[in-house]
């Protein structure tokens, strides 16, 4: 791992790797659900950017609405709904979950409500010790060994769950014309749940997705925001990672 640095040489990489993954059909279509906030409404944007169908999930609909106005400014071509959190979870095969810690349990149980057989959810949520006001740098211990893990614990049978996204700033998603050039490392049980995450995300330039083994190693890949948040404050930077040594096709 090598924090992220801009050398010619990795964005040849990254460009190589665009649309690499290799799915069926990949998915024109996507529920954000905390899209409001910092790292959900940075990937909305992106998305959207690149051509993706975005429903925005709130607690509240008025602030979906709001939200999907805000990407639509920003991103005047892009396709940008809001709704409320359970509609939205059920208006996509993908649903991404970006949402403080300390909401996640609650918010994970409203939602399983509306998904079905067949969704995947791509969880973001990190447990922060700053989600009990504790400090960002820490975490705090989950009993299943890690929020994803919790979270396939809490959604419907035949919904699997995939960790991603969480060494990559929001910041520097939310700057929509900032070039990224960075890894993004997924973890879950199934090999093409993978793919199809990773089909989605690199349709954002600049994003390599890396399969980087089991639901179980959510743990680490969750504890990699700590440390990338400490990085930051030393360095007043936007810190993502890259991973060297790899093969050219990972898909
Ligand atoms: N920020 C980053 O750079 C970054 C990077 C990697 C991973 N992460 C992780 O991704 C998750 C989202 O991060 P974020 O910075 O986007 O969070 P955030 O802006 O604080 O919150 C995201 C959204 O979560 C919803 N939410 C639900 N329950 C909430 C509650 N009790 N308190 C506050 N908001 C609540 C809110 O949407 P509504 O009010 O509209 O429902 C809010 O807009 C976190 O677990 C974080 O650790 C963040």
């Amino acid at each position: 791992m090598a924090a992220l640095a801009a050398a010619p040489t990795h964005r040849r990489l990254v460009r190589r790797h665009i649309y690499s993954a290799r799915v069926s059909a990949p998915d024109s279509s996507v529920t954000i659900i905390g899209a409001s906030g910092a790292l959900g409404f940075g990937l909305a944007l992106r998305l959207a950017g690149a051509g993706v169908a975005v429903t925005i999930g709130s607690r509240d609909v008025g602030r979906a609405d709001e939200a999907a106005a805000r990407a639509l400014v920003a991103v005047p071509d892009g396709r940008v709904v809001g709704m409320e959190n359970a509609a939205a979870a059920a208006a996509s095969e993908l649903v991404v979950l970006s949402v403080p810690f300390r909401s996640h349990h609650e918010t994970l149980t409203h939602i399983a409500e509306a998904m079905r057989d067949g969704q995947l959810l791509i969880d973001a949520t990190v447990p922060l010790a700053a989600a009990v006001g504790g400090k960002p740098t820490r975490m705090l211990g989950v009993w299943q060994g890690s929020a994803a893990e919790q979270a396939q614990e809490l959604v419907p049978d035949g919904v699997s769950v995939v960790a991603a996204l969480h060494t990559v700033s929001a910041a520097a998603l939310g700057d929509h014309h900032h070039p990224l050039d960075e890894d993004v490392l997924l973890v879950g049980d199934k090999r093409a749940d993978k793919a199809r995450v990773a089909a989605l995300l690199e349709r954002i330039d600049g994003l390599r997705c890396v399969d980087a083994g089991r639901l179980e190693m959510a743990r680490i890949t969750e504890s990699l925001t700590a440390l990338l948040i400490a990085v930051n404050i030393r360095h007043k930077a936007h810190a993502g990672i890259r991973l060297t040594g790899l093969p050219d096709t990972l898909w």
